[in-house]
C-alpha cells in the first residue's frame, strides 16, 4: 500500500502586506519575518507520471515557483490575470470542462486549491476512464461503459499545479479568497504562493525511462505480496495439489496522490480476502485438503495491472514455477473487486462475474451455500448481465490474456 513516490510539497500563503513595517522592532530574524508573511497550507498534490511515451498529471511550469492571487472558481466568469483558482469539490468537475473547451481561461490558471469536503458531495465522480483499462480486455467491445460517471480528468496533462487542500487548509484558504473579493480594488491582494517540488520529474524530462535513468523520479507500486494455506513446500520437488488463486489489489489510482476518494473500493476487496485467510488459518487439517489455497495482494494494478502482469512474468522467468508454486497446477482464480459500497444502501446485491470453465459452477454453488448460511435477506449474490460484453476490469484480464497467449 506504501507508495514509494515521494513528495514534499507545501504552498505558502504570501501575505503581501505593508503592516509588516509596522512591526519591524518585533522581528528579530529572518525566519520570524518569514513567519509572519507565510502561512504554510497542506494538501494532497495532483502529480506528475509518466510511461514511455507519455505524461499526464500535474506540473509546475519549469520548477519555478508559482505565485498568483487566490480567486474563487464561482466568483469570477473570466480570469484576467494569473490566477489560483479555490474550487469546491461539487465544482471540480464544471471546472474542468471549462478548462478543457476554453484555451484562453486555462490560459491564466496558475494552479487549482480543491478545497475539502466529504465525497458525498460528489454524485458518483470517477477522474477514471468509462472503460478503465479497456486496452487490457480479452474482448472486442472496447466501447463499453464500465464506469458510467468516469471524466477522464487523470488520464490528461496540465501544465499547472493542483492540490486537494486539508480540511485547515480549506478554512485558511477560504478566508483569503474572501478577502480578496472584498479589496478587489485594492493594491494589496493574498496570493497564493505554489512553492512545491514535483519530485516525480526534472523539467524537460518527458519519459519514464529518462527519468529512471537520471534518478528524479521512482517507480510507481510497490511489493506485491503472496501467502499460501497450508504453507507451500519451497523445497519439495513433489508435484502440488490444484492451486485455487485467489487474488485481490491493495491500492487504487487516484487523482491526488495518497488522498483517493474512492480508497474503499479496492481496500474493501482486500479486507474480505484477509478475513476468509484469517477464518481458514483457524481451521486443522489443511494438509488433508484436496486443493493448495494461495492468497495474492496486487499492487499498481490500476496501472497497467504492473503487480499482475509481474507475477505471470516472473513464473515465466522460472518455467512457470515459484517457491513451490506451479502455475500449471492453476485450475481456478477467484478475485475479489470492490465489496465494500453499494450505490444504493438498501439493497446490497454484490455480483459475480465469471468466466465459464468446468470450475464455475462450483463455485458459484459455495457461494450459493454461503448465501443460505447467512440468513439474512439484506445480502444477495447475483449472476451478471450475461448481456455484458465479459469481465469488468480486474486483474484476471491479465490471467485471460496469459491463458490466451499460451
Ligand atoms: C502512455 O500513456 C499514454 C496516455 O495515457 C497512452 O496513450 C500510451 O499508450 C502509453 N504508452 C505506453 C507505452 O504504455
Ligand atoms: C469571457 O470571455 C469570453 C471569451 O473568452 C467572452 O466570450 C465572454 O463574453 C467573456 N465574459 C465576460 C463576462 O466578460
Ligand atoms: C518439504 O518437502 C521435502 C521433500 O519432499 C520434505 O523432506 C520436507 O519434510 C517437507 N517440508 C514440510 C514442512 O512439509
Ligand atoms: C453449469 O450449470 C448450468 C445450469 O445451472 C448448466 O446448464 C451447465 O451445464 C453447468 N455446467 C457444467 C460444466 O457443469
Amino acid at each position: 500500500m506504501d507508495s514509494k513516490l515521494i513528495l514534499t510539497f507545501f504552498i505558502s500563503l504570501l501575505h503581501f502586506s505593508h503592516s509588516v513595517l509596522g512591526l519591524e522592532k518585533s522581528l528579530e530574524s529572518v525566519p520570524d519575518l518569514e513567519k509572519l508573511m507565510y502561512t504554510s497550507i497542506d494538501g494532497y498534490p495532483c502529480v506528475r507520471l509518466l510511461n514511455l511515451t507519455a505524461e499526464i498529471g500535474c506540473s509546475n511550469p519549469g520548477r519555478a515557483k508559482v505565485v498568483a492571487p487566490v480567486v474563487r472558481f464561482n466568483s469570477v466568469d473570466n480570469l484576467t490575470e494569473s490566477s489560483a483558482l479555490l474550487v469546491s469539490l461539487s465544482d471540480f468537475e464544471g471546472l474542468f470542462t471549462r478548462l478543457s473547451k476554453d484555451s484562453n481561461y486555462a490560459k491564466h490558471v496558475a494552479g487549482v486549491l480543491v478545497e475539502a469536503g466529504s465525497g458525498k458531495q460528489l454524485k458518483g465522480y470517477s477522474p477514471d476512464k468509462l472503460f478503465p483499462q479497456s486496452e487490457f480486455a480479452p474482448y472486442r467491445n472496447q466501447d463499453y461503459v464500465w464506469n458510467p460517471s468516469g471524466s477522464e480528468v487523470m488520464w490528461k496533462a496540465y501544465n499547472f499545479p493542483i492540490f486537494l487542500l486539508s480540511d485547515d487548509a480549506t478554512l485558511a484558504l477560504g478566508k483569503v479568497a474572501t478577502k480578496n473579493e472584498n479589496k478587489k480594488k485594492s493594491y494589496i491582494m493574498d496570493v497564493a504562493e505554489f512553492d512545491l517540488e514535483m519530485q516525480t520529474t526534472k523539467s524537460g524530462t518527458h519519459d519514464s525511462e529518462s527519468c529512471l535513468r537520471e534518478g528524479t523520479c521512482l517507480p510507481l507500486g510497490g511489493y506485491s505480496v503472496l501467502s499460501a494455506l497450508p504453507p507451500l513446500n519451497v523445497s519439495s520437488s513433489q508435484k502440488s495439489k490444484p492451486i485455487i488463486l485467489a487474488i485481490t489489489s491493495m491500492d487504487s489510482a487516484s487523482f491526488f496522490r495518497d488522498k483517493s476518494l474512492g480508497a474503499d473500493s479496492p481496500i474493501s476487496g482486500l479486507i474480505s480476502l484477509l478475513a476468509a485467510v484469517d477464518a481458514l488459518s483457524g481451521l486443522s487439517g489443511l494438509d488433508d485438503f484436496p486443493k493448495q489455497l494461495v492468497f495474492i495482494s496486487f499492487t499498481g494494478e490500476a496501472w497497467g495491472y504492473l503487480g499482475s502482469r509481474r507475477f505471470l512474468f516472473d513464473l515465466d522467468q522460472h518455467g512457470g514455477g515459484i517457491d513451490g508454486l506451479d502455475l500449471s497446477m492453476l485450475e481456478m482464480v477467484l478475485e475479489i473487486g470492490s465489496v465494500g459500497r453499494s450505490s444504493n444502501h438498501d439493497v446490497k446485491t454484490f455480483f459475480v462475474h465469471s468466466e465459464a470453465t468446468s470450475m464455475t459452477n462450483k463455485t458459484l454453488n459455495a457461494l450459493k451455500y454461503a448465501q443460505d448460511s447467512l440468513k439474512n435477506d439484506n445480502i444477495k449474490i447475483s449472476m451478471a448481465n450475461t448481456a455484458n460484453p465479459g469481465l469488468p476490469p480486474s486483474s484476471l484480464m491479465t490471467f485471460l490474456n496469459k491463458v490466451e497467449l499460451d
